[in-house]
């Protein structure tokens, strides 16, 4: 080029040496700010500069200014490409994209056995007009032993090895792991003001407990309760066969005893057929060669607890029920040992 001036020459240069450096997408977009934005683009302002130049040197600045200026504009664009190309080539090579791997297969996670089965049980009572209800887990003894009638010196008491929560810190045993379900009776009428009353409470409850193949240290129960004018035995009975037949098919055998409980009278203990001996085995370990197995304690609400929630117990009467969900879930897949529930065994939990 003949006789550029200076300052254009400069230009080209430099603005050549920045694009060359210029290694990504962000940088290009940085330098096409700084020599071709609108306002304060170096090449814009040399274009512009073209007014001020002495009329007889005006033809050939503005020449060569827009010479450089095409030769820019080229050259953006031809950076733009090699590294759009280079960036694919990366992509397949690098990389090493191979499109014929097949796919890694995502495991679908599932719901536990145990909240399977409960939230079944919960549907088959919500069925009959039951409303599903919370209590706490960290409960007083008040509501656990006292207000379920089973006082300080009860030999009750002795049925649940408690996990008591504040004996370590302050001497005093009022508050525990819940041993069961049933405070929840109480809680549930005190803020119902005028029954009908008709709940399940599900929830976890925690005992000091020998593990067993039957017995584990932490169960989930289901807590139900219905409190009305002229609720009877035969009501808990229906509310109970027809739960049973939903869980494990109509043609399974229930059997009730009378058995005691402090917060019912009286009491009885549902139990089912055992699936694995048929009654015939004295040594199986899921019946111990009983035949049957007890799945749940239950009765007519103690009319004491019914006057401590306020309600008039000549008026009204109550049935009750608590049910171990465990058993329930052993039960429906023949499953021989409870301990398995909680054993953290993927091999054995994604059957379900
Ligand atoms: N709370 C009892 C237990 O944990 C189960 C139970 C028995 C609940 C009889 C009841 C009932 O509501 O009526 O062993």
């Amino acid at each position: 080029m003949p006789d550029v001036d200076p300052r254009i020459e400069g230009l080209r240069t430099e603005a050549l040496a920045a694009l060359a450096s210029a290694s990504d997408e962000a940088g290009l977009e940085q330098w096409r700010i700084t020599f071709f934005g609108r306002q304060d683009g170096r090449v814009s302002a040399l274009l512009r500069s073209i007014r001020d130049v002495p009329a007889d040197q005006r033809a050939a600045f503005g020449a060569a200014a827009n010479a450089v200026k095409v030769e820019l504009e080229g050259a953006l664009e031809a950076r733009q490409e090699g590294l759009k190309s280079a960036a694919l080539k990366a992509l397949t090579t690098e990389a090493a994209l191979d499109v014929t791997l097949p796919g890694r297969p995502q495991p679908l996670g599932r719901l536990h056995p145990v909240t399977q089965t409960m939230r079944d049980c919960l549907t088959a009572f919500q069925e009959m007009g039951f409303r599903v209800a919370e209590g706490p887990e960290v409960e007083w003894a008040r509501y656990n032993f006292d207000a379920a009638r089973i006082p300080e010196d009860h030999p009750a008491r002795d049925m649940w090895d408690t996990i008591w929560v504040n004996t370590l810190i302050d001497g005093e045993r009022n508050m525990l792991l819940r041993t069961h379900t049933t405070p929840n009776q109480v809680r549930v009428m005190e803020r119902t003001p005028e029954p009908p009353v008709r709940v399940v409470v599900p929830g976890k409850c925690y005992r000091q407990e020998a593990t067993d193949a039957t017995h584990e240290w932490m169960l989930t129960q289901i807590e139900g309760l219905a409190v009305d004018e002229g609720v009877r035995m035969t009501d808990l009975k229906g509310v109970l066969y027809g739960w049973a037949r939903k869980m494990f098919g109509a043609d399974r055998k229930i059997i009730f005893h009378h058995s005691y409980f402090p917060f019912v009278e009286p009491g009885v203990e549902m139990a089912i057929d055992c699936f694995i001996c048929r009654g015939s085995g004295s040594a199986c370990h899921t019946c111990h060669g009983t035949g049957w197995i007890e799945i749940l304690g239950a009765g007519m609400v103690h009319p004491e607890i019914i006057e401590n929630a306020g309600y008039d117990s000549s008026k009204v009467t109550g049935f009750a029920f608590g049910l171990g969900v465990e058993r329930v879930a052993l039960l429906r897949w023949g499953i021989e040992d409870i301990r398995n529930f909680y054993a953290n065994d993927l091999r054995f939990l994604s059957q379900f």
